[in-house]
């Protein structure tokens, strides 16, 4: 017993060094010789980033469970942080879960494919390695013609987080996800820029009453119209309490953090100004109106009454703030709530939880 936990140590130890330097990582374009590549890769065990409308993913085969523990390598993920399951057709859904909610068929009719993640109780064919050792998965049926492409081709669902380095802003083209993984997986599939910018909503149905765990383009409002009541988990407004764990794993870590300090500025364009005028700061994140008034180095969200452009901008603005050399960003988010409520949950990670502003 000891000696193969021994060896399996040993194992994903050298896996780990092996994948520092094992590989001259390949972009290629999104066409059916690509995605057969792909396969062959995931056949074997390998993972693949992959372009979805919300962010890319880091791919394997659901059912290889060496090929997961990869993606945990890769990425250098903390192993207690579930992995979401993505498929292509509702057919696939059945083997993975246990039980079918009542409110499922209303969120797939509506939702999906599309920028949604449902929660529900895990089957055995899904291990414990996806789900950190919980009873339940998180399922996604994405609409990007590649990711949709890859899994049909593979015929299996893929395992998949967002294909940055851990902690890191989550990439919105295959350029940052050859930045943070380069040398360390085989093959990007070059879908463009992505669409949405954020990652999907996550809401469990593993429960009786449903909850949002992680908000994206798929809002609140829309989800309550459909379902009536939503609670929200703690943790997706506010720092996760200390010792507290919180329902969706990945919502107590700092996260999508540039390498420059981030300040969360919450509200309106003229109080963002004056604040970034303060001499502490030396970039902004900010939107078109107030950007020139600033008097920072700025990159643009767009307009202020555009929450879809701000999501979409976000994670690459985060990663341009590094690359122009700032060292202490101020971003601001108009709003915490409706529209808002993405970004807000996003830029508040970004910034450890330093929030200011007057709203
Ligand atoms: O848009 C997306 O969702 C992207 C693309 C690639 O599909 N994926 C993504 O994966 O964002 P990742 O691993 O970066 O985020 C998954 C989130 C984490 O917050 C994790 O804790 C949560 O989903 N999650 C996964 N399985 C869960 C489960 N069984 N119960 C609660 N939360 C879960
Ligand atoms: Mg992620």
């Amino acid at each position: 017993m000891n000696y193969e936990r021994g060896r399996r140590q040993a194992e994903k130890i050298s896996d780990f060094f092996d994948r520092r330097r094992k590989f001259k990582t390949q972009v290629l374009p999104c066409d059916e010789q690509s995605y057969l590549k792909a396969k062959e890769l995931m056949d074997k065990g390998e993972v693949v980033a992959v372009a979805t409308e919300t962010v890319y993913g880091l791919a394997a085969s659901a059912f290889h469970d060496r090929a997961v523990q990869r993606i945990f390598l890769a990425k250098g993920r903390p192993q207690d942080n579930p992995l979401i399951v993505h498929i292509s057709s509702i057919g696939m859904l059945y083997p993975l879960v246990t039980e079918i909610p009542p409110q499922l068929e209303l969120l797939a009719n509506r939702f999906w494919p599309g920028p949604l993640t449902i929660v529900m109780k895990k089957s055995g064919l899904i291990s414990d390695i996806i789900t950190a050792g919980m009873d339940t998965v998180a399922i996604r049926m994405p609409s990007h013609p590649s990711v949709k492409r890859l899994i049909e081709v593979c015929g299996y669902p893929l395992a998949a987080p967002s294909a940055n380095t851990s902690g890191a802003p989550s990439p919105t083209s295959a350029k940052y996800v050859l930045e943070d993984l380069g040398g360390k997986i085989p093959l990007i599939l070059d879908g463009g820029d992505c669409s949405v910018g954020v990652e999907s909503t996550v809401v469990s149905l593993a429960g009786e009453t449903p909850i949002l765990l992680r908000p994206g383009a798929v809002t609140l409002e829309q989800l309550r119209q459909v379902l009536g009541e939503v609670k929200v988990a703690k943790g997706v407004n506010e720092p996760p309490a200390a010792g507290e764990k919180p329902l969706s794993p990945g919502m107590s870590y700092r996260h999508y953090s540039p390498k420059a300090k981030v300040t969360l500025y919450v509200g309106s364009a003229e109080g963002f100004t004056t604040a970034a005028g303060g001499g502490e700061y030396d970039f902004a994140i900010c939107f078109d109106a107030e950007g020139e008034k600033c008097g920072l180095p700025y990159e643009s969200l767009g307009e202020s009454d555009n929450a879809a452009t701000a999501q979409q901008r976000v994670f690459s603005a985060l990663r341009h703030a590094d690359e122009r050399g700032a060292a202490h960003v101020i971003a601001r988010c108009p709003a915490k709530d409706g529209d808002w409520l993405a970004l807000f949950n996003r830029l508040q990670r970004s910034a450890g939880f330093e929030v200011i502003g007057d709203e």
